[in-house]
């Protein structure tokens, strides 16, 4: 049955407990299990390999990502493990080709990390016939965000995925902006989708985490033993939390989305602001894009404002609803300034070719009153063109 968004964010993994019928998957705090043999166990040894807490958000993460095609979800301690995880399918000597606009955190791993075991990174824009241009020998993924970090850039995950995968590539889409409620690469043709659920799925600012899901046999497996190998597992609270989150999910994103779009609308109207990136805007290059592969466009809003960083300074700082902070996707709302905070550890030569500027905020607009929050925007611009 094709369930709704909601229904399936709450009924997610929610299998009763077998011993208590507990209705939410419990807490297995617990380090190890008691075998009746050494060779005899209930199918749980030790929890870095096993955790039923885990096992159920992995459950969960595989059925919003792929509800009607089997899928596996695994869990790592935060986005970066997930993603450090999956950077280790690749061997020295591969090359990965990714979209120009990536979290800051990625490109660090990528080109401060991965180069030293002899992993290449080609960024790229990813515009109409570039991929023939870059593509290599030894290219071994591609991978995409979309909506990116923080320039709301959007992707056409269907038709670069079959274009990488004629090629025989690994197609990963960082599915954190979105989350699953609003786009489903899978179902698009990606091989593996990711998230910090740290953000979105967790969605109260109190957890950190991460899950890639895949419906590929081959991958899970070797991703699964990745996990274990490496061992990058979360704690069972951590998996209860944000499996916590996850119930309220679908009606959260679409709070998130009402109060964004109508802030976008409102913004375009306002003299103070030179420039708008919100993929649900008609004058996004991409809306046509994002409309055929997302429901909605999501709860982040980047903007410049007439003059520039020092008016963007002023106006975090005259805020008062929105707090200056990393991350993004809780209940509150969120300030960030990417040049200084989130993208900081990007070349700044890199981040301008990708398009970001010192005067670039980002908005993670949160689930309170939406007049709240205009007027809260509406006095801080006053006072940055002050
Ligand atoms: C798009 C994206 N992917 C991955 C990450 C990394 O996740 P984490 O902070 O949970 O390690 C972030 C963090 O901001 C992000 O924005």
């Amino acid at each position: 049955m094709d369930e709704g968004e909601s229904t399936r964010s709450v009924h997610a993994a929610m299998d009763p407990e077998e011993v208590t019928g507990s209705v939410q998957p419990p807490i297995f705090q617990t380090s190890t299990y008691v075998q009746e043999d050494f060779s005899v166990h209930k199918g749980y040894e030790y929890a870095r390999t096993h955790n039923p807490t885990r096992e159920a958000l992995e459950k969960a993460m595989a059925e919003l990502e792929s509800p009607n095609t089997p899928a596996t979800g695994i869990c790592f301690g935060s986005g970066m493990a997930a993603i450090t995880a999956v950077s280790q399918l690749l061997s020295s000597g591969d090359h990965i080709i990714a979209c120009d606009d990536l979290y800051g955190g990625t490109v660090r791993l990528f080109d401060q990390v991965l180069s030293r075991y002899g992993i290449e990174t080609t960024y790229s824009k990813l515009s109409e016939g570039e991929i023939e241009k870059i593509a290599q020998e030894n290219t071994k993924v591609l991978w995409l965000e979309s909506p990116t970090n923080p320039l709301l850039s959007i992707h056409d995950i269907k038709q670069l995925s079959s274009q990488a995968k004629a090629r025989g590539w690994i197609v990963v889409v960082d599915n954190t902006f979105a989350s699953p409620v609003l786009q489903r690469p899978l179902d698009l043709g990606a091989d593996i989708v990711l998230h910090s659920t740290t953000k979105y799925i967790g969605g109260h600012s109190d957890v950190v985490g991460g899950c890639v899901i895949m419906r590929d046999k081959e991958l899970i497996e070797r991703l699964k033993f990745l996990q274990n190998a490496a061992g990058a597992v979360p704690g069972p609270f951590d998996c209860f939390l944000t499996l916590r989150g996850i119930r309220t999910l679908a009606l959260r994103m679409e709070r998130h989305c009402d109060n964004a779009e109508e802030i976008t609308e409102r913004l375009t109207k306002r003299t103070e602001v030179t420039r708008i990136l919100y993929p649900g805007l008609i004058s996004h290059p991409n809306h046509h894009v994002a409309t055929s592969q997302m429901r909605r466009f999501g709860g982040m809003i980047s903007i410049e404002i007439e003059g520039g960083e020092t008016a963007a300074r002023k106006f975090a700082a005259a805020l008062k609803l929105f707090s200056t902070a990393e991350s993004l996707g809780g209940v509150e709302s969120l300030i960030n300034h990417p040049w200084t905070m989130t993208h900081a550890a990007i070349p700044e030569q890199q981040r301008r070719n990708a398009g970001m500027t010192p005067g670039l905020v980002r908005l993670s607009v949160g689930i309170e009153d939406i007049e709240d929050l205009w007027a809260d925007i509406v006095q801080a611009l006053q006072i940055s063109s002050q």
